[in-house]
């Protein structure tokens, strides 16, 4: 019987291999992480073949004629059996714990030399910080999508501004909470060039799903024109930086046909914002509650965005969003 459960375990693992469930592998701490989610797979896969068999195969072998209800023959103990059944599993999850440990202390041992990113997580949006990286006014630059230079060590620094938030690009495997008050850290180097989606995996609120974001792998070239487009963008007039600030930080909730944004969490600005005075738009940002559009909810806007943004952002904000709605 425990031949047979092996041999099947042996089969199933072998097609749980082949077929491909993973993302791509896109950064050099993908393959650790990856082998240590197969090594798991299929102890778990070969256990639950032997458990599964012997059970189904018990079931039918020793079952009761139909009108035999007598007791079965009396067992105790089995000293062999429970040996086994006890020293397995150790072996087994200490395999895992070993291994997996090993993986870990692998991915995050990167070089001295490598770039820090900042990460800020709130309702429902990120903020990429490049501290080593400044802007022409004296301020670190900052983007609403992550983007790296392929082969490039990163140290990301996780905070977040008021729930927890968890970071996590799929097809670079590491994953990392963001949580109020603390700084986490993670560690990637990206080795494919493309572009991957940077996902919010802890639940956070209404717009948890939304709350989502990209990363860029770029060549050193391509990188270094994408610095230096953000410095002179920050150069630029404020309702420039105020379209930029837009995208990043309420185009995951609202429509804004200028913007190319889509999401109906809140109102469509297109329809509510024309008409209005700068004040009143000004209002609607740093008090959100203030007045509510019919069919939306109260309090579903953070209501702290006047602490989150300086008064240049907001003052950009309100000038774009009065340009980009036919204001004047
Ligand atoms: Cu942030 Cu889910």
């Amino acid at each position: 019987m425990t031949l047979v459960g092996l041999a099947v375990g042996a089969v199933l693992a072998v097609v749980a291999i082949f077929i491909p469930w993973l993302p791509d592998q896109a950064s050099r701490e993908a393959g650790l992480i990856d082998n240590a989610y197969w090594l798991v797979t299929i102890i778990c896969v070969v256990v639950f073949a032997v458990v599964a068999g012997v059970s189904v195969y018990a079931v039918w072998k020793f079952r009761a004629p139909p009108g035999d209800l007598e007791d079965g023959s009396p067992i105790h103990g089995h000293t062999g059996l429970e040996i086994a059944w006890t020293v397995i599993p150790i072996v087994l999850v200490t395999a895992i714990a070993v291994y997996s440990g090993v993986a870990l202390a692998q991915a995050e041992d990167i070089p001295d030399e490598h770039r820090v990113v900042e990460i800020s997580a709130q309702q429902f949006a990120w903020t990429f910080t490049y501290p080593g990286i400044k802007r022409p006014d004296g301020q670190p630059l900052a983007s609403g999508e992550l983007v790296m230079r392929v082969d490039e060590p990163v140290e990301f620094q996780i905070s977040s501004k008021d729930v927890i938030h968890s970071f996590w690009v799929p097809e670079f495997r590491m994953k990392q909470d963001a949580v109020p008050g603390i700084t986490t850290r993670t560690y990637v180097t990206p080795t494919k060039l493309g572009t991957f989606p940077v996902v919010c995996t802890e639940l956070c609120g209404l717009g948890h799903s939304t709350m989502r974001s990209r990363a860029r792998v770029l060549t050193t070239a391509e990188f270094d024109r994408w610095v230096e487009e953000q410095k002179r963008l920050a150069e630029e007039g404020a309702s420039v930086q105020g379209k930029e600030l837009f995208t990043q930080q309420c185009g995951s909730c609202h429509t804004l046909a200028d913007a190319g944004t889509t999401m109906e969490l809140g109102p469509n600005l297109d329809n509510v914002l024309p008409g209005l005075s700068a004040d009143e738009i000004r209002e609607s940002i740093v008090d959100p509650n203030a007045e509510i559009a019919e069919g939306f909810q109260p309090n579903v806007m953070p209501d702290d965005f006047g602490e989150r943004l300086t008064d240049p952002q907001i003052d950009g904000l309100v000038e774009y969003l009065r340009e980009a709605t036919g204001g004047g």
